[in-house]
């Protein structure tokens, strides 16, 4: 998508203006990601000035929340590459991250104010999710509704955001784009939790199995939980470095209790709720076409 080099250019030029030679050099640190929010606004509005401005914002309040998440997280590696933590400091990661959010709120002052409203909402939603996540990560979550609850802040808020932005942006019914957001990007948490435990670390960018390690009790985790017939030995695990033996174990019992293959399904249907709230839309297809490609995407 040659549009999405439009967005680059954008935030480079934002950057730019904040007049600022170190935070220019920690932007070329960072290393780009899969860009969902910005195809699925562009899909929705087309390309435009707007429509570029506001992917540029978008992209900006992701990656900000990522240089905070990665502190909070000590994680070293981020799409595959030294995470700016890594690189440099902690310090370094959070203030990086408040200037490319602060930019990316000024720009947002300058738009349309039910778009400013929408996505400027959403950003405190995603802050009181990354909270709820961290306070689940206290005790074995076994509640569904606080997982979905946590996933919809911390994730779907700003999907969701990102699409009912855009319908604004080019006057189609923002209701139906917005639940087609929310609806992808619960799916798109979801799936990236199971690629937790499919995938290997090389094709994740991070290390593998550490969602559980980490204390985060995720879908395919709340299934095992509920169906594994040895609880006390899954719950001995949570929170431990694992062995090589008890990563198997996990992996078979998730395969044994199709507790995987059911947080596929869940995810799928999920999925399916999207394209449901926009099917009458005239670029249905290709909405379509993003959600299987997010499905079924291996990283
Ligand atoms: C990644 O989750 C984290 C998020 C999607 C949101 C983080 C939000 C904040 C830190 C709030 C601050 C917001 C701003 C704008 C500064 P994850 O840890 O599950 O995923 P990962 O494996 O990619 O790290
Ligand atoms: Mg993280």
């Amino acid at each position: 998508m040659e549009e999405l080099v439009l967005v680059k250019n954008k935030i480079k030029e934002f950057v730019v203006e904040c007049d600022d030679a170190k935070s220019l050099e920690l932007l070329d640190k960072l290393a780009t990601g899969k860009m969902l929010r910005s195809k699925l606004i562009l899909k929705i509005a087309g390309e435009s000035h707007e429509s570029i401005k506001l992917c540029a914002i978008v992209e900006m309040i992701h990656a900000a929340s990522l240089l905070h998440d990665d502190v909070i997280d000590e994680a070293h590696t981020r799409r595959g590459s030294p995470s700016v933590n890594a690189l440099y400091d902690n310090k370094t990661s959070i203030m990086f991250g408040d200037i490319l959010y602060s930019k990316a709120f000024t720009e947002l002052t300058q738009m349309d104010k039910q778009i400013a409203y929408t996505v400027s909402s959403a950003v405190t939603k995603l802050s009181i999710g990354e909270m709820l996540d961290v306070d689940l990560t206290n005790t074995f979550n076994t509640s569904y509704d606080k997982y979905f609850d946590m996933i919809y802040k911390k994730t779907a808020s700003l999907i969701e955001a990102s699409a009912k932005a855009a319908a604004l942006l080019c006057g189609k019914d923002e209701d139906k784009y917005a639940l087609y957001g929310k609806n992808l990007g619960l799916a798109f948490q979801m799936v990236d939790d199971i690629l937790d435990i499919t995938q290997d670390s090389k094709t994740l960018g991070k290390p593998a199995m550490l969602d559980f390690v980490e204390g985060k009790v995720t879908i395919p985790y709340l299934l095992l939980h509920e169906r594994v017939e040895d609880k006390s030995k899954l719950e001995s695990l949570y929170k431990k470095q694992l062995t090589e033996e008890e990563s198997i174990w996990i992996k078979e019992q998730m395969t044994n209790t199709k507790a995987l293959e059911d947080s596929i399904l869940q995810a799928k249907k999920i999925g399916n709720e999207a394209i449901d709230a926009v099917k009458d839309e005239e670029n249905s297809e290709i909405l379509t076409f993003i959600m299987k490609a997010m499905i079924e995407r291996e990283f």
